[in-house]
């Protein structure tokens, strides 16, 4: 009972603090949302093809190799050598950075969260296909069981069934969607990892639809990562994505060690 209040209270004030945001930022009151941000609302996620041109996605790529390649950069790479990751690389390179900075992704960010000048980074993904991977972000989780978080999630790669899809449980962001697959005990309050035995059993016995992204490269991708998601085991192939991640206050402290400069 205690630990359902606590969630409860959680929730309500997470509402609170981004209305709160949302009111504060201009344009709130006055304009009718974005498609983008509407989207965003009701379903947690959004999708805009070819947005980047093949070109840019090619030379993204080049250089996305060359930083891997190069000895010279910060690569965090997991156990399975299937994810490289170059986390900030925004802040070694002004073709990631104007991408990080792109006015459209901020503009949907504010009318989404009410965060007007965010801190972030850049994520430059290269992914490859090793047997057994768990597939990127480790299987099915929200970013955050509480607080709402918008990504933007750009494929430089066609991406298919094969080569590691992003999944996203469509309105499993919404707050009263927690709240009723907790009632439900589909959940239990604050779960923010999640099995695939405890998936599949929720999409059999609720009915919700996972939308798998598979789309060429330069698509778009806007999520709130609060809903459930994951990136699908990969059974062949390779991708190359961007992740650029935003937060209202500051970077958590965790991501530090993941910088460019600290090589
Ligand atoms: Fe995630």
């Amino acid at each position: 009972m205690l630990r359902y209040s606590a969630f409860l209270f959680k929730e309500f004030l997470e509402s609170v603090v981004r209305v709160g945001r949302k009111l504060r930022a201009s344009n709130y009151s006055r304009a009718a949302l974005s498609p983008e941000a509407t989207a965003l609302a009701k379903d947690g996620i959004y999708i805009r093809p070819n947005y980047f041109s093949r070109n840019v996605c090619e030379e993204l790529i080049a250089k996305i190799d060359s930083y891997i390649e190069s000895g010279n950069n910060n690569v965090w790479v997991d156990d399975q050598e299937a994810d490289h990751r170059l986390y900030f690389i925004n802040e070694v390179d002004s073709q990631f950075q104007e991408i990080f900075d792109d006015p459209y992704f901020k503009a949907v960010l504010a009318e989404h969260t009410g965060t007007q000048s965010p801190k972030g980074m850049l994520l430059a993904a290269k992914l490859v296909y090793k047997a057994g991977n768990k597939g990127s972000g480790g299987g099915w989780h929200r970013d955050s069981p509480f607080q709402h978080q918008f990504k933007a999630i750009c494929y430089l790669s066609d991406v298919q069934e094969e080569n590691g899809p992003f999944e996203f449980i469509e309105g499993s962001h919404r707050k009263r969607q927690v709240l009723v697959d907790c009632l439900k005990r589909f959940w239990k309050p604050g779960q923010y990892r999640f099995s695939n035995s405890e998936i599949d059993d929720y999409i059999k016995r609720s009915g919700k639809k996972v939308v798998t992204v598979c789309s060429s490269a330069g698509s778009l991708v806007f999520a709130d990562t609060k809903g459930i998601h994951r990136g699908r085991p990969m059974l062949d192939g390779i991708r190359y994505v961007l992740f650029c991640y935003y937060w209202h206050n500051q970077i958590p402290e965790h991501f530090n060690k993941l910088r460019q400069s600290r090589k």
